[in-house]
């Protein structure tokens, strides 16, 4: 499974990627806004300053709701960086952005994805990532990581490429649950990724560890 990091802070994608087994990243407009970049120059330049700083793919969402300006957005996108992933949100105007750029060859990212019929349509335009929200439905007491699970299995029923990004990932036991059910690929907060680090029998044997080395000195 890939790891994104579900961030548009450097920090945090710095030290995400310093741990060595970053994939890639994802943003939207409200981890934009979060981190205090306006205008158009600042935002390109910030996808910049991410693409510099990973290997893999960034998903960078276009914030034109309509099929021509979803199209404008993210040729420009897209052009900006290799790593670039145009990210569309799971409307009409956006499923037909989706098969306007996979014609292109462009790779794109659906966000805002809740059900399996959306995910059917996702996959038929021949988008790259299908983003299904498992937090958000979680907090409406619907069972996230049971459409990531639903999602899959579809996919592989029908054969389809297109892979299973879990989003709206809130902690590490969400994680967990997306390698049981076989997504493609989980984007999380650090904090959630670090998360998997932690068990006390981990801290527990290296306390020992270090105090018998120290009767070896
Ligand atoms: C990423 O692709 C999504 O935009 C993000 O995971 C949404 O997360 P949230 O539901 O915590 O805002």
């Amino acid at each position: 499974m890939k790891f994104f990091i579900d961030t548009a802070n450097l920090a945090q994608i710095k030290e995400a990627n310093e741990l060595g087994v970053l994939d890639g990243v994802t943003t939207n407009p409200s981890l934009m806004a979060k981190e205090g970049i306006k205008g158009k120059e600042n935002v390109l330049n910030h996808y910049l300053a991410i693409c510099d700083l990973v290997d893999g793919d960034v998903s960078a969402e276009v914030l034109a709701t309509d099929y021509e300006g979803m199209v404008k957005e993210g040729l420009e996108l897209a052009k900006l960086h290799k790593q670039i992933v145009v990210k569309i949100p799971c409307t009409k105007d956006g499923i037909k952005a989706i098969k306007f750029f996979t014609d292109k060859g462009i790779r794109t990212n659906c966000t805002l994805v809740f059900s399996v019929g959306q995910a059917l349509l996702v996959a038929k335009a021949g988008a790259t990532y299908v983003s299904p929200f498992v937090g958000r439905l979680d907090d409406i007491s619907t069972d996230g990581i049971d459409l990531i699970a639903r999602i899959v299995d579809m996919y592989r029923e029908y054969d389809f490429d297109t892979q299973v990004l879990a989003a709206s990932i809130r902690h590490t036991m969400h994680i967990n649950q997306c390698v049981e059910v076989g997504a493609d690929v989980a984007t999380c907060p650090l904090s959630a990724i670090e998360g998997l680090l932690k068990h006390p029998l981990t801290d527990s044997g290296l306390a020992t560890f270090i105090a018998d080395a120290k009767k070896m000195d």
